[in-house]
This record gives structure tokens, C-alpha cells and sequence, in this order.
């Protein structure tokens, strides 16, 4: 069946017919589990011809579908099925005129794959049930029928009714009354995204959730039990909000709060346009985490005002914004530490590339083939650092940040609100810089098609983590047969990222032997840290000692916590130490049900659990 000409991953034809804007009536069963309402897609004709509307949806139910303005049922057939969503076909009347509406009554499935429903006794305050949503890459067409492609972008208003106690946010402005809205023992929460935004960035989430003012713009949303850590770990948001301005112009989306999820959330962080959504593993008490609110800040531009056209492009997205995220960092906390992000994720990049890849998979490409491909199978930290990669070979080629920031800004003047490709952002580069000779040396075609890791490494500042090699190198070379010189304090004066580059150091090359982990644990206590990604670290290099004690750490934080950032290696760690497969097995057995489907279904794969 024919797909888009220009999204491999959609059934759409904005060629044909685009939405302009979405309504969405909403009401949120949770004894069922199911989202039910209408959604009414404002649609214009781009070519005059059509006579029908595709649509993307997945595990929908759709009753009827009326048309405005004459209030006609239309017929339409659902089919098509892949295994990422199916394609939903609505004839149009003869006549049809230019613009229209298209009113559909439906409802989403207990399996709907954007919608993630807990219980009450899943949350942590244990007294109301939650739902949340993620909906990139291709989500969304779970949750409402849709144009599920980034090339399309429309506004959209909600209308959405939950039960009393349970407290409603989206992704956009909040507009309810508080007090006339409630009846029947529910209560009507309202929203309005005016900006035109692609459909993964429809979100939404409900539960016992408060709130806490962190900045003139900004709240900090979460269950009551993590909200004042919350507001202490995100403290610095307005600082970095005005940062990201200066570096790339106003910030047009009204409102920036961030929304602590429950710990299933699959992500760090996703960059819903004016609510944030952050995993509660970010929380460790001393802000050393929030780099990742710096991420879903600069996608306030890069990802939100200027978008991949399909996640062939998602490179443009995620390179552009983990470049803009260390441009917010080193003008917050200095240069040195700016090299210091791009050297942390240096170590993963590699670690993708060579060893959970191979260096010849095309996923290790910067633009890439996703015909017939699920995108959540070809995500990785691919296309944000070897994206962040080429746009720091292009500064520097160009003479540096002077020359590349004037650049940037120019570059999303261009093309926001748009939805663009590779080629737009090479032939608008090509332009602004055709007087700089030096440009004449890109090898465009090795940094877009060829695998592998890119062709350039950055002289990256390695002030703040030559401590850490020499430290890590002096654990390498202690032999736990003789003395231990070692006291404990060696890491008193590291940040939390100088620690995590010491470990990372550690899990490249040999591995430990148990005893030199184990007198590392007694001596720095890792195992306790209250940063996530230290425990995380540690966790590796116990794993890769095989050192015992690694294996119900591991268990517990997989079972904690439902960020694939963490569980994939974990996982795939334990499963590639022999004797602890089963426990790998059985974990995955054990806690799949609590599981988003996204990080469920990856997970099976990485365990090669056949489905
Ligand atoms: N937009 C992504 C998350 C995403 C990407 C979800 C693709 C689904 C499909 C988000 O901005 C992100 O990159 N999060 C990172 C943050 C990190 C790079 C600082 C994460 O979740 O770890
Ligand atoms: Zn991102």
C-alpha cells in the first residue's frame, strides 16, 4: 500500500489535503483505560482534485465520521495494517468544498501505544490513577487520528474531562476556569496550542498533580512527593530560558513549565511546547542533571519552530538542539564544561557506533532510510551527537562561533515554522556562507550517507577530565593483592560529570577485576549516589567485572525506573554475562506489564524475545 511520497513512516497526503488546526473533545476513562471523544481536523485542499482524506491512525476505533459544513456521515474504511499503524481512507462528498472539517467520533484502546495508564497504586502519592503521553516519533496516531507526519503542522485547542482529584495538562496554554467547569463528578480542563505544531507534540498528562512557580514564565508540575525537589533540581530554568533567547531569539511559546512524570516515563526528557515532560530520575538534589532541561529548552526552536520533515531528517532535530544545548551550557557554566558534555557523549556515540550497531549499519548513517522501518528501531544517540558533531565541524570551518551564531539565528528567521530537510539546511548554508572559501572542503556527502563514526573528532577541552583518566588510570594499575594507597577522597572535589566521565573511562577497554570494584564501592560508595546516571555508570562497570553485587543493583534500578536510556544497556549488559541471563529474563517477565509499550516491545527486542 501505497505510502506517503514524503514520510516513509506515514499513510498521509499533505500533498492532497492538509490540517490546519485539530479540536480535540476528550474524556479519560480510567477503570477502562481508554481516551474517548472526537476529534475535529480542520483540513485545506492542496490539490483541488482530491477525493479522499488518509489518515494514520493505530488500535483506534473510529464510529463515524461527519463532515462540516453540511453535517454528512462519510464513509471510510480502516486498513493497511503495519506494524506501525494503519491507514484510515474517508471519502469525501462530490462537491467537496476547499476547506473543511472533518468530525470523528472515536475511541483509543487499552493498547494504545502513546497512552501509558497507571493505577493508583502505581503513582506515588497512591491516591488517584495517571495517563500519560509520549508521541514521538509516530505515536500519536494512537491517539487520535491524524496527519501522523512532522511535514504537517497545525494549532490545536482541547477540551478534555477527567474525574474530580485528577488534575489535566497539555501541551499547550492552559485555559480553564477553575470553578464553573465541574458536573456530574467531573471536572472540564481546556487548552490551546495557537501555534501550528506538528502532531508528536500533542501530549498529554493527568493525575494527583500540583503545582510550584519556579520562574516568571515556568512551574515545575509533579505528584506532591517529588514537587519541592522538583522545583529545587529545576531552579535555574529561567537563566537557562534567557541564555537560549540570546542565543536564538524569543521565545514564542508563552509558557515554559516542566512536568516530573511518573518513573515509567520512557525519556529524559521530551520537549512538549510549553510543558516540558522529565523523567523523576533527573532529581538528584543537586541540580547536576538539568542539562536535559537545557535540551528541551533549545528544542523550543530547533525540533518545535524548525522540524525534521520526516525521521529520515531527525538529525536536524536532535543534532541542532544537543549543539544549542551545550551553547546554553558553556555560556552558564563556562567553556571547559561545554567540552566536557561533548566528551561524555563522545564515549556513547562510540559505544553506538562500534559496538551496538557495528560501524557498517546504515543506522549509523547521519540521514537515513527508514522505508519499512519502525523509527523507534533506528533511534539512537546517532543523530544527536553525530549531528552535534558535524555542526561544530562547521563552525569551526566557518571561523567559529562570531560567524555560526549570526548563522543559527538567520537559519531559524528562514525556516521556522517549517518542517525541512537535509537539503534545505545544506543549500541555506551554502548560501549564507558562499564568500567563505574554506566551505568548498565539506565532504557532505561522507558526514550525511556514509556509517560509521563521523569523519572529524573536536579537539575537545580536556581540562576537567584529565584528573579523572589519571585517577581511573591508577585503579587500572592497582593490583588487590598489595596495599591499597587509595583513601576515599580521590573524588570529594568531582562534579557529578567528572565522576561519570571517571567511570565511563573505566568500561572502556579491559574490564575491572571484582576486587578492585568491590574496594571502589566500600571507598567511594557509588552504589548510593543519588545521581542517576553515576548509579547507572557504576551499575556498567560492575556488570563488566563481573562483580555480583552489580546484579541486584541493576534489578533495582530497571525495576525503579523506566528510562530506556538506563534499562537498554542494563539489560543488554546482563544478558550478555552468561549466568545472569535468566535474571535478565526473568526481570524483563517480571516488570513488563509496568512497562510504556515503546520501552516494552525494545526490550524484547534487545533480549531477542520472539513476539
Ligand atoms: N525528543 C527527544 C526524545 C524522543 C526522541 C522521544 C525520539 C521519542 C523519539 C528528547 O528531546 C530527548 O532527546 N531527550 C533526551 C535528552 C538528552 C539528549 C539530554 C533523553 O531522553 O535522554
Ligand atoms: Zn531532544
Amino acid at each position: 500500500m501505497a505510502l506517503s511520497p514524503g514520510d516513509p513512516s506515514s499513510y498521509a497526503r499533505p500533498d492532497h489535503v492538509k490540517t490546519t488546526h485539530i479540536h480535540l473533545d476528550w474524556d479519560l476513562d480510567f477503570d477502562k483505560k481508554i481516551l474517548s471523544g472526537e476529534c475535529i481536523l480542520s483540513m485545506e485542499k492542496v490539490d483541488n482534485g482530491v477525493s479522499c482524506v488518509l489518515l494514520d491512525c493505530r488500535t483506534i476505533s473510529v464510529s463515524s465520521v461527519i463532515y462540516e459544513p453540511t453535517g454528512e456521515n462519510l464513509t471510510f474504511k480502516i486498513d493497511g495494517e503495519t506494524s506501525f499503524g494503519s491507514r484510515m481512507e474517508i471519502q469525501l462528498p462530490s462537491g467537496s468544498e476547499k476547506t473543511f472539517k472533518l468530525i470523528l467520533k472515536y475511541s483509543t484502546s487499552p493498547e494504545c501505544s502513546a497512552l501509558q495508564w497507571l493505577s493508583k497504586e502505581q503513582t506515588a502519592g497512591g491516591t488517584q490513577p495517571y495517563v500519560f503521553s509520549q508521541c514521538q516519533a509516530i505515536h500519536a496516531r494512537s491517539m487520535l487520528p491524524c496527519q501522523d507526519t512532522p511535514s504537517v503542522k497545525a494549532s490545536y485547542s482541547a477540551s478534555v474531562t477527567a474525574p474530580l482529584g485528577i488534575t489535566v495538562l497539555m501541551s499547550g496554554i492552559r485555559k480553564s476556569d477553575e470553578t464553573a467547569e465541574i458536573w456530574n463528578g467531573k471536572k472540564k480542563f481546556k487548552f490551546e496550542q495557537p501555534i501550528p505544531v506538528q502532531s508528536y507534540l500533542i501530549a498529554i498528562a493527568a493525575g494527583a498533580i500540583v503545582s510550584k512557580k519556579i520562574g516568571p514564565r515556568s512551574h515545575v508540575w509533579a505528584e506532591e512527593a517529588f514537587i519541592e525537589k522538583a522545583a529545587f533540581d529545576f531552579a535555574d530554568t529561567e537563566a537557562m530560558l534567557k541564555t537560549a533567547e540570546d542565543l536564538c531569539g524569543p521565545y514564542v511559546w508563552g509558557e515554559y513549565d516542566i512536568l516530573i512524570l511518573p518513573p515509567s516515563f520512557p525519556f529524559g526528557g521530551m520537549e512538549n511546547p510549553c510543558l516540558t515532560f522529565a523523567t523523576p530520575s533527573l532529581l538528584s538534589g543537586d541540580k547536576s542533571n538539568a542539562d536535559v532541561i537545557a535540551h528541551e529548552i533549545a528544542h523550543s526552536w530547533t525540533g518545535n519552530l524548525v522540524t525534521n520533515c520526516n525521521f529520515e531528517h531527525f538529525w536536524l532535530n536532535e543534532g541542532f538542539t544537543v549543539f544549542v544545548e551545550r551553547k546554553i551550557l558553556g555560556r552558564l557554566h563556562g567553556e571547559p564544561y561545554r567540552h566536557l558534555s561533548g566528551i561524555l557523549r563522545w564515549k556513547q556515540l562510540d559505544e553506538c557506533v562500534n559496538e551496538t550497531f557495528g560501524p557498517e549499519s546504515p543506522f549509523t548513517k547521519l540521514v537515513v532510510d527508514l522505508k519499512g522501518i519502525d523509527p523507534d528501531d533506528a533511534f539512537s544517540v546517532i543523530p544527536y551527537e553525530k549531528g552535534a558533531t558535524f555542526l561544530w565541524y562547521l563552525e569551526e570551518l566557518v571561523g567559529g562561533a562570531d560567524q555560526f551564531e549570526p548563522f543559527l539565528r538567520a537559519y531559524f528567521e528562514k525556516f521556522k515554522p517549517k518542517s525541512i530537510s537535509t537539503d534545505d539546511f545544506k543549500e541555506f548554508f551554502i548560501e549564507y556562507f558562499s564568500n567563505v572559501e574554506a566551505i568548498k572542503d565539506i565532504d557532505w556527502a561522507t558526514w550525511l550517507y556514509v556509517s560509521g563514526m563521523p569523519p572529524y573528532k573536536p579537539k575537545f577541552d580536556e581540562s576537567l577530565v584529565l584528573e579523572c583518566y589519571s585517577l581511573a588510570e591508577n585503579w587500572r594499575n592497582w593490583n588487590p593483592d598489595y596495599p591499597c594507597t587509595f583513601t576515599g577522597s580521590e573524588i570529594k572535589s568531582f562534579s557529578s560529570a567528572q565522576i561519570r566521565e571517571f567511570l565511563n573511562s573505566l568500561l572502556v577497554g579491559s574490564a575491572l577485576l571484582p576486587a578492585v570494584v568491590e574496594k571502589m564501592e566500600n571507598l567511594y560508595k557509588l552504589s548510593e549516589s543519588c545521581n542517576m546516571e553515576i548509579l547507572f555508570s557504576w551499575i556498567r562497570v560492575g556488570i563488566a567485572a563481573r562483580w555480583e553485587a552489580a546484579v541486584p543493583l541493576a534489578v533495582k534500578l530497571v525495576t525503579d525506573i523506566g528510562r530506556m536510556k538506563f534499562l537498554r544497556p542494563l539489560y543488554r549488559d546482563l544478558y550478555a554475562w552468561e549466568a545472569k541471563r535468566q535474571v535478565a529474563l526473568d526481570t524483563y517477565t517480571a516488570n513488563k506489564n509496568q512497562m510504556m509499550a515503546v520501552c516494552r516491545d525494545m526490550l524484547a527486542k534487545d533480549l531477542h524475545i520472539v513476539q
